[in-house]
């Protein structure tokens, strides 16, 4: 049989899932669903990501012990994807020993091969993305909790397999995808390749799987996690499995986690003498809007609100549908929406609440009897059109061109309300019943099939269409024309897709955290130049009583700007001191004077002007202070 064995990033346990995790997860279901019901033996892989600086301090914040953090963040998701019907066949921890083994027995055959090495490493730390980041990096100013870090490491010659990748990408067409990213990785392999850090000091870092063979450090978050894909399917703990699933046919991640995927892991593979997975497959962002869905803008849309709402399979839909595979696209509720009250509730659920709710009144609930084959009498382009979407829909999941499969599927579905309306078997009934049976049995058979098409998308609405037309379950491997029995007697249910009202998902949009107005990002305060100052001189500004004039210097530079401190201060307590001015205010004439900067100030009691001053006789002129 052939295999297929799909993973899912394993996601942050800190996290609360939104709908942009949930995603990743669904279309792995949805292609391992479509993969099993084409007969392939098929092993899904999920987990969570939990070792790591984010989730120490995490823990630590709450006064909790890490792994006690885990143990209860871990359920939020394994709660939510058994709530969306996730049928993966393992979940991995990252914490499990089953893994935290092979990581280091991984480690370990690198530091013997002599690939793993120690230096000194000074850097920026990115605490948010786990990661070391560049200089340039730093100066877009895109990057939250960054950390200054000057420290011994290990390191992985990760520079040594550059050529071999980039041969390796070229020799293999479909490695990367979809190909906008394989381009963007060869751009990215363009510039000379560094070698990786791998651990962290313990002083700094204690939450993650030791290095076996230096206990002051712990390996490198990313290392740990990457090596998810192959712990779980027992590299060095059961060859036998690990025989049977490796390489993973594909690893489907989002674009923002490329590098570590298509770099940092095929290079890790190719040291340890691994095969390299078949596919890395990155799709797109859900956006909301213009912008990403992510907890930290305070715009997302949380699954479990939106299920509770319109149920599971709706919005497995509709992440499957809206989203061109590898694209950007935006959810809104006026479009989630849309799409249900269409494609689900009119187009499919109407259809067959029709055909069920038919059968029930003339033919006893059952499948019509037919005395001659059921084609034979109608126009041929129902038929030959549902045989040709079983052809074509596994030739679009093999291709990942999901949203194709479910598109074209949904055209046999309007196919047969066509058909319907130009056969009318409604007012035919009353005059010739065999010909209305016959009509009923060509509609219900074609639906039968988009039902199976689509079951993989929406697994129990499907099974309540099935039901209600009095179908089985065929594996798509086997299905022909013809499955539905005459006589088969039908199931209950009705109406799988009750309309929405207008707007009803609107509300279930989480509004961006209210931001007090006095709140300053972490870049709006870089932007803020502030200097040591001397006074060298002050003087009154003529014509007012509050305003000085002051001169100062900034070390190399000498500078005026004019304050109004008048009340508070004379001109003669005011020079020789130290103070603390904004350098880089845009300068501003005040009184015909040019002033070039600000002093601080802190209003004391009764409105008292107290000037912030430096007594540091380190704290020179011109220091920037931060
Ligand atoms: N822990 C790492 C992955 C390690 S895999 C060895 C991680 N975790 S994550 O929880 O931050 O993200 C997991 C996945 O969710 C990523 O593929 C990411 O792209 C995806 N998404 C997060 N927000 C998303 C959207 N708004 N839209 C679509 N997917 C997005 O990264």
């Amino acid at each position: 049989m052939p295999k297929f064995y799909v993973t899912t990033p394993i996601y942050y346990v800190n996290d609360l899932p939104h709908i942009g995790h949930a995603y990743t997860t669904i279309l792995a279901d949805v292609l391992a669903r479509y993969h099993r019901t084409l007969g392939d033996e098929v092993h899904f892989l999920t987990g969570t990501d939990e070792h790591g600086l984010k989730v120490q301090q995490a823990a630590q914040a709450r006064g909790t012990d890490p792994q006690a953090h885990c143990d209860e963040y871990v359920i939020r998701f394994q709660e939510l994807w058994r709530r969306l019907y996730i049928s993966n066949d393992d979940f991995i921890r990252t914490t499990e020993e089953r893994h935290k083994a092979v990581v280091q027995r991984l480690l370990q055959a690198l530091h013997d091969k002599g690939e793993l090495y120690q230096d000194e490493y000074e850097g920026w730390y990115s605490v948010s993305e786990e990661r070391f980041i560049a200089k340039r990096e730093l100066d877009s100013g895109q990057f939250r909790q960054v950390e200054k870090v000057k420290e011994r490491n290990w390191f992985f010659r990760m520079s040594a397999y550059q050529e071999r990748l980039i041969e390796h990408i070229r020799e293999h067409p479909r490695f990367i995808q979809p190909d906008t990213r394989r381009n963007e990785v060869l751009g990215f392999l363009r510039k000379p390749l560094g070698d990786l850090c791998i651990s962290r000091p313990k002083s700094r870092l204690t939450w993650g799987v030791e290095l076996p063979f230096d206990p002051d450090y712990v390996n490198y978050v990313w290392f740990d996690a990457l090596t998810n894909y192959i712990s779980a399917v027992g590299y060095t703990s059961n060859e036998e499995q690990f025989a049977r699933w490796w390489p993973a046919d594909v690893h489907l991640i989002g674009k923002d986690i490329l590098t570590t995927h298509a770099v940092y892991w095929p290079t890790m593979l190719m040291a340890a003498g691994i095969p390299l997975p078949r596919t890395i497959f990155a799709h797109g962002w859900w956006l909301m809007g213009e912008e990403k869905m992510s907890k930290s803008l305070g715009n997302v849309v949380r699954p479990l609100d939106l299920i509770d709402l319109v149920g599971v399979d709706p919005v497995r839909y509709y992440l499957m549908r809206d989203m061109v595979l590898g694209q950007d696209a935006s959810f809104t509720p006026e479009a989630f929406e849309r799409r249900y009250n269409s494609d689900l509730a009119n187009d499919l659920g109407n259809l067959a609440n029709r055909i069920a709710k038919f059968l029930r009144r003339h033919f006893e609930a059952r499948v019509p009897g037919l005395k001659q084959p059921a084609d034979t009498i109608f126009d041929e382009g129902l038929k030959a059109g549902a045989e040709e979407i079983v052809r074509q829909v596994p030739q679009l999941i093999g291709e990942m061109r999901l949203h194709e499969a479910i598109e074209v599927t949904m055209e046999l579905v309007r196919s047969i309300n066509v058909f319907l309306e130009q056969n009318q078997p409604w007012h035919k009934v009353k005059t010739d019943k065999e010909l209305a049976g016959r009509a009923l049995y060509y509609a219900a058979e074609a639906l039968r099939i988009a039902a199976q098409l689509l079951h993989p998308v929406m697994p129990s609405r499907m099974e309540l269409v099935r039901r209600m037309i009095g179908a089985e379950d065929v594996p798509l491997a086997d299905f022909n024309w013809g499955g539905l029995k005459p006589g088969a007697l039908l199931g209950e249910g009705e109406i799988p897709f009750p309309r929405l009202d207008t707007l009803a998902v609107a509300g279930q949009v989480e509004p961006p955290e209210e931001q007090p107005e006095n709140v300053v990002t972490f870049d709006d305060f870089q932007k803020v130049d502030l200097r040591v100052a001397e006074v060298l001189a002050a003087e009154e500004v003529a014509g007012t009583d509050k305003l000085l004039n002051l001169r100062i210097s900034l070390g190399d530079e000498e500078r005026q700007i004019v304050a109004g401190i008048a009340e508070h201060y004379t001109p003669e307590q005011l020079t020789g001191r130290r103070i603390v001015v904004v350098a880089n205010l845009q300068p501003a004439k005040i009184r015909g004077e040019e002033s070039r900067g600000m002093l601080l100030a802190a209003e004391g009691k009764d409105g008292q002007l107290v000037l912030a001053t430096v007594d540091d006789p380190d704290l020179a002129p011109g220091l920037k202070i931060g």
